[in-house]
């Protein structure tokens, strides 16, 4: 890949966990408790281009100087790389999302894994999957699952210093072209607690969690059954299972902790009776009052006007992505 000047452009898409990743074994080194399973999400992308070589650390997102805890975290990553080479010195990042402003949609997953890609490249590291998805982990966990496109699984790993908890491929998004994935934004709020302390107290205080790490390490072999001969009912089924079950182990913590509102609620129940009409329509739920629906084209005039009952700001309708990749042309600087 063309690059100029330790300078590197990179673009990731978003994901959506099926089977969701709640809560982590070792926190500085972002080491999950179990193995999650992710659907990558286009059009949803953010474009991020790192140089080396400036005068200081210059950290752009959005058109907006980064700082606080963003701009830390974007320098906590680079740090990594520039740990085994000083000479690259300060770095000029600047990134953008193509996001629906404040949807409610994570971005971060987009964000870590564009970076991680184009950290890489412009320190001149080779293009290599693992070492970017591990790279990527570091920045949130969730990102290691955003290198590769289709449905990709993180494993947990067991080695204590992390080396085999990263993100693989299990099938590409050519595999099940018409699945549709459908983000309800029911809220644009700022959520209360955000998923790095909301797992952190699930974990040390919900009785709830190692039944938890049992039931989801126990949902990836059959979600991937489901992915494999493509049926919707199995793996919606499962995925909403996995996440009623992941809000049942925070709703169980000391405080007790939920990312559902009321509308989130209205919205999960009505689904059922929206799929005794013969819907094919089921939902996932992140660390927010979101839902995302799940469903094949087909199905989605129907998602879209069973969505709309329920007056939500925007309805973001998704499809599976292709893999992160590097651009030789339109650096954002
Ligand atoms: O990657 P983080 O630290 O933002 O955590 C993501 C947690 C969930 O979105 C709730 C689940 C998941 O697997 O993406």
């Amino acid at each position: 890949m063309a690059k100029e000047n330790g300078k590197a452009t990179a673009v990731a898409h978003s994901n959506i966990a099926l089977v969701k990743y709640w809560g982590k074994r070792n926190e500085a080194l972002v080491l999950p408790w179990q193995s999650s399973l992710s659907v990558t999400l286009a059009p949803l992308e953010v474009k991020t281009t790192v140089a080396f070589g400036a005068p200081e650390d210059n950290i752009r997102l959005n058109g907006k100087e980064a700082k606080g805890s963003e701009r830390a975290r974007v320098i906590a990553l680079a740090d990594v790389v520039r740990k085994s080479k000083p000479q690259l010195g300060p770095l000029c990042v600047h990134s953008e999302g193509n996001f629906p402003a404040s949807a409610g949609l994570a971005s971060s997953a987009a964000a870590f894994a564009a970076l991680a890609l184009a950290l890489r490249e412009a320190a001149g590291l080779e293009e290599e999957v693992e070492a970017t998805s591990l790279l990527a982990r570091l920045g949130s966990g969730s990102a290691c699952r955003s290198i590769q496109g289709g449905v990709c699984v993180w494993h947990r790993g067991e080695r204590e210093d992390g080396a085999d908890s990263f993100a693989r491929q299990h099938f590409a998004a050519e595999h099940w072209p018409n699945l549709r994935m459908v983000a309800v934004i029911l809220s644009r709020e700022e959520k209360a607690v955000n998923s790095r302390d909301g797992m952190r107290n699930t974990v040390q205080t919900s009785p709830y969690y190692p039944a938890w790490v049992k039931a989801a390490e126990a949902d990836i072999g059959p979600a991937l059954e489901a992915i494999g001969a493509r049926d919707i009912e199995k793996l919606g089924t499962l995925a909403e299972r996995n996440a009623w079950r992941m809000h049942a182990t925070s709703f169980a913590a000391t405080p007790p902790l939920s990312y559902m509102k009321p509308a989130t609620l209205a919205i999960l129940l009505a689904l059922e009776e929206e799929r005794r009409k013969g819907t094919a329509l089921w939902f996932t739920l992140d660390a927010g009052p979101n839902p995302v629906l799940l469903t094949e084209e087909a199905h989605l005039p129907k998602a879209l006007a069973f969505a709309e009952r329920f007056s939500p700001l925007e309805a973001v309708v998704c499809h599976p992505g292709g893999d992160a990749r590097l651009l030789s042309e339109g650096h954002l600087f």
